[in-house]
């Protein structure tokens, strides 16, 4: 009797003692409410700190909940009213969960911190609440694959933040909404990149109010809706796109005639409607890959012939569309075609495939027309041609291949070969994996949207898609061995669906927080396929083997448990036993927060993150011994540079990598905490047009940074001749759009969104393909959330590029970068210092320039390395840029992203591809494929750090 009033007392005791020792028990009671609401939820959420290493899918920051990543856990059961009641959450990721049923609640409303929004796959019903409008910080909202109805909210268009929207296989319903007077619509969303609306039932027309010119739109995804009516052609505006799906609809009218004014588009998808008059005339697509536009009702025309001047075409797809005549043979001539699909149509004459026909040529679908014959041609065509129900096989006696019904191949059944080993038998639900192991995979579902390829046969594609895989999820730092694609098919909705299998590293199956951190990967986008694959998402299967893993957090909190049982089941001693373990670890953490306040860097432990890992996520805190041996002592001979600041030193990992160390004198080193604050800052910045930050060192009266190296100097130097690098026009342009895109991401994506304020030709790097990389943050400033138009500072920065207006008012703002980026650019084609003795360079251009000559008359300015032999395409587009920029107010000015645009659209004047690598040769800038590039290539999308901290995946 007395030893139960004693258990009753420690129980009692251990609680007060929990919950006063945890600031963070506010989250604490929103988990705890979490794990009874639903089914399945990790079995190591015990103990009274969520924000220890210990509990799967949960990572907190300043003892607060920030991420919630629980993908395909099998999580089962409904969230209802204020279940999310984690106020300082940003990321939350339940995907693959199709237990999770019943509507989101509108308390979503809530998280008001929250950036990532993603329910990929799970099985929602009801309507999107409106609150999701109040998320003003979110960036990447994903509801697709799950049951939601009723109609899009207007709210959404609040979300000026927002860049990718994926309301994708729902049941939506109802009309796109668009702004009036009384309530917000999607066309204010002039930020967001992606509008994944497909596989739904939202009817109405398509508002033409839905897009105007000021949108940054690249993937327009509406297919399979019940849309009516014309397309707007306020489409033609929207020059971003590079992907547009508004096939099976029931669209109508012409298509608009500007449509060929989206010059960045690769796949253009308006099948399976009802359109009407003439064949729409895409001459100047020149970037067009994949063209589906069968089952309409155009009027009767000839084979156009604008097919074979569109020379990146892989696929045209033309069936019943009543096209006539014969057809050219040019058609086949274009270099990348794979599919010909002209079949229903009304076409006559002799089919003449030619000799100069594409070599990946794979299938000449013509069935159902009016061909009378065929001219063979010895070592001709020789892959899937199909004419039935043509004339041409109508004759008696016809016996050839094509004129025999086959059944065109859409699926292979190709699956990713062994590793150079030989598979193993498994028993029971093991597998065995490319590297020919026993063990459970992580399985699931890629769908690409629209990939830019036809042709499947190509088995080299998978192999790419493998590699990338492999590679990012090695590159996050997850457990994996070894991947394995399968059973590639295109399905009813002209969506590639391939069968992914992720093999476990080192063990047999996944633990909780393994599989968290792939489905994340998959789910947040952060992987991102090779270019030609386009669009995608994932849906996991649950994964049933957590279970048979040796995990360490799982060993861990089972023996908790079992400690637990025991002491329930009534030994006293043991339960004494684990309130002084209890109490002696409260203390060591109150001890470890206390150095932690302490000295700003306690938490960052210098050996994480070392070894092999290709590429840190994180910043690494390097020792001054470390940095001292990777420079060699700070030797002479590695001393790159040098500024106000100090030093520049050239350094070497153990790893192999290069780096640029920058070591801070006595007297110019910064606070603790604003040291601090930079190397946050910086770690969250990932782009490549900007330099990447790898470590730092704060230690011993010392402050250093370590960027990654980057080989060709900065612009200025090639600028002045000192390197070495002829930068004819060609080369300068694909600088300036560099640099704009890096400064432009620092405005738009970073988060919180960046001022630079000492833009100029010095703190713009060159690597060895000469891509332009911004530099140097020293001086940069953080936009704070909420006063985001401006911020009063000291005047800092260079003079020659300073904004006067931001001299004059002390009022900082991103135009003050505009202004500095203006005076680069007059600098990219003059050469010139922007004071030159005493001469200022905008003055100086802007009185010789006249606007009736050729090249403004500005031959006398230009640099001659430029290569006035060749004219430069756009010069005087990038001329009127530049001085766009340095306007002397800053509303005045245009946005980086503008600048952006402009620079894009002088490059294609100028006859090049904006978004192809740039190249050491002037020659492989022309003819490039597409590559290895994924289709997002300007996003910037860091949750994955923030949702998967290296402290965390090291628990694993
Ligand atoms: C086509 O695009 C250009 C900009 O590249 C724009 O000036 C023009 O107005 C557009 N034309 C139409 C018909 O939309
Ligand atoms: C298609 O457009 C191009 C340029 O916009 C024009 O030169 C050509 O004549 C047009 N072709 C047809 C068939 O209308
Ligand atoms: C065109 O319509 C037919 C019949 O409705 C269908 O079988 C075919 O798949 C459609 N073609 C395309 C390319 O969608
Ligand atoms: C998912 O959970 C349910 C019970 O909630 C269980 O019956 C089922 O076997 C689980 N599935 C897997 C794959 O673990």
């Amino acid at each position: 009797m007395g030893s139960r009033i004693l258990v009753v007392l420690l129980v009692v005791s251990v609680q007060i003692l929990v919950l006063t020792g945890q600031p963070g028990n506010q989250d604490y009671a929103a988990l705890i409410a979490l794990k009874n609401q639903l089914q399945n939820t990790p079995p190591n959420w015990v103990g009274s700190d969520p924000c220890g290493k210990s509990w799967d899918g949960i990572v907190c920051t300043n003892s607060r909940v920030t991420s919630i990543t629980l993908s395909s856990m099998n999580l089962t059961g409904q969230l209802s009213g204020d279940i999310l009641s984690f106020l300082e959450l940003q990321t939350l990721d339940l995907s693959y969960n199709k237990g999770l049923t019943g509507p989101l609640p509108p308390s979503i409303g809530n998280l008001k911190k929250l950036s990532n929004l993603i329910l990929v796959g799970c099985s929602f019903s009801g309507p999107i609440p409106d609150t999701i409008g109040s998320l003003q910080q979110l960036v990447f909202l994903s509801l697709n694959s799950n049951s939601f109805n009723g109609p899009i909210p207007p709210s959404i268009g609040n979300l000026s933040n927002l860049y990718w929207l994926d309301l994708a296989d729902n049941k939506l319903s109802g009309t796109i909404p668009v702004s009036n007077e009384n309530s917000p619509g999607l066309d204010m969303l002039i930020h967001t990149k992606h509008f994944h609306f497909g596989k739904n039932q939202l009817s109405g027309q398509i508002p033409s109010q839905l897009f105007s010119s000021n949108m940054a739109l690249i993937h327009v995804l509406f297919e399979s809706n019940n849309l009516i009516g014309n397309i707007p052609p306020t489409l033609g505006l929207v020059q971003t796109l590079e992907v547009v799906r508004l096939d099976r609809n029931l669209l109508s009218g012409p298509v608009p005639s500007n449509l060929n004014n989206l010059t960045h588009v690769s796949e253009l998808h308006l099948s399976n409607n009802r359109l009407t008059g003439p064949v729409p005339n895409l001459t100047g697509m020149n970037v067009l890959n994949y063209v589906d536009m069968s089952n309409n009702t155009f009027e009767l025309t000839n084979v156009p012939p604008w097919f074979s001047t569109l020379q990146s075409l892989t696929t045209l797809m033309m069936e019943r569309t009543k096209l006539q005549g014969q057809i050219p043979v040019a058609l086949f001539s274009s270099p990348q075609l794979q599919t010909v699909i002209l079949s229903n149509n009304q076409l006559n004459g002799t089919l003449d495939i030619g000799s100069s026909y594409s070599s990946q040529l794979q299938l000449i679908d013509l069935q159902k027309n009016l061909i009378s014959a065929f001219t063979r041609r010895v070592g001709g065509y020789n892959n899937e041609l199909i004419l039935v129900d043509n004339p041409v096989c109508q004759e008696t006696g016809v016996t050839e291949n094509y004129c025999i019904s086959q059944q065109s191949n859409s699926s292979v059944e190709y699956s990713t070969p062994p590793n150079h080993c030989l598979p193993v038998p498994c028993s029971s639900n093991q597998i065995s994996s490319p590297n020919c192991r026993c063990a459970y995979p992580y399985t699931g579902t890629l769908f690409f949207r629209a990939p830019s390829f036809s042709n499947l046969g190509n088995l080299s594609i998978f192999t790419s898609l493998q590699k990338s895989l492999m590679l990012s999820f090695q590159t996050h730092q997850l457990p994996v061995d070894s991947v394995s694609l399968s059973n590639a098919t295109k399905n009813s909705d002209d969506y590639l669906v391939l069968n992914l299998k992720v093999f476990p590293s080192g063990q047999d199956s996944f633990n909780r927080a393994g599989i968290s951190g792939i489905g994340f990967v998959l789910s947040n986008q952060t992987f991102k396929p090779p270019r030609n694959f386009g669009p995608f998402f994932f849906n996991g299967d649950p994964y049933g083997y957590f279970e048979g893993g040796v995990s360490t957090s799982t060993k861990k909190s089972s023996s908790t448990g079992i400690i637990i049982g025991a002491a329930v089941g009534g030994s006293v001693l043991v339960l004494l036993l684990l309130l002084a373990g209890f109490y002696a670890f409260c203390q060591k953490r109150r001890a470890e927060r206390a150095t932690k306040e302490n000295n700003p860097f306690a938490s960052w432990d210098s050996t994480k993150g070392s070894g092999d890992v290709p590429q840190l996520k994180g910043a690494r805190c390097f020792s001054f011994e470390e940095l001292k041996k990777f420079t060699n002592n700070f030797s002479e001979a590695n001393d790159i540079g040098s500024g106000g600041y100090g030093k520049v030193y050239r350094g070497i990992l153990p790893s192999g990598q290069l780096v640029a160390v920058k070591r801070a004198q006595q007297g110019s080193m910064q606070g603790g905490l604003e040291f601090k604050t930079e190397i946050e800052l910086l770690s969250r910045v990932h782009h490549k047009n900007v330099v990447g930050l790898v470590g730092f060192c704060f230690k011993q009266g010392e402050q250093m940074l370590v960027y990654e190296y980057i080989p060709n100097g900065t612009l200025k130097e090639s600028l002045s001749g000192k390197s070495g690098i002829r930068l004819e026009w060609i080369r300068r342009l694909r600088i300036a759009l560099g640099a704009a895109r890096g400064l432009q991401y620092l405005h738009d994506l970073a988060n919180p969104p960046i001022i630079h304020r000492d833009i100029k030709s010095n703190n713009i790097l060159l690597d060895e393909h000469l891509n332009a990389k911004v530099a140097d943050f020293g001086l940069s400033k953080p936009m704070s959330d909420t006063g985001r138009s401006h911020v009063t500072t000291q005047v800092k920065g260079t003079m020659g590029y300073l904004d006067p207006e931001y001299y004059m008012t002390q009022q900082l703002t991103e135009k003050s970068d505009v202004y500095s980026f203006g005076v680069l650019l007059l600098e990219l084609i003059t050469a010139r210092n922007p004071i030159e003795k005493g001469k200022y360079i905008v003055r100086e251009v802007r009185q010789s320039m006249d606007k009736a000559k050729n090249l403004y008359n500005l031959h006398g300015m230009l640099d001659p390395t430029i290569g006035l032999g060749t004219q430069p395409k756009g010069l005087e587009k990038f001329v009127d840029l530049a001085f766009r920029c340095v306007e002397e107010s800053g509303a005045a000015r245009p946005t980086m992203s503008e600048v952006v645009k402009e620079i894009e659209n002088i490059m294609q004047l100028a006859g090049l591809n904006p978004n192809a690598e740039s190249a050491s040769t002037s020659a492989s800038y022309e003819g490039e494929s597409k590559g290895f590039d994924h289709p997002y290539s300007n996003e910037g999308l860091f949750a994955y750090s923030a949702a998967f901290p290296p402290s965390k995946l090291e628990a694993q």
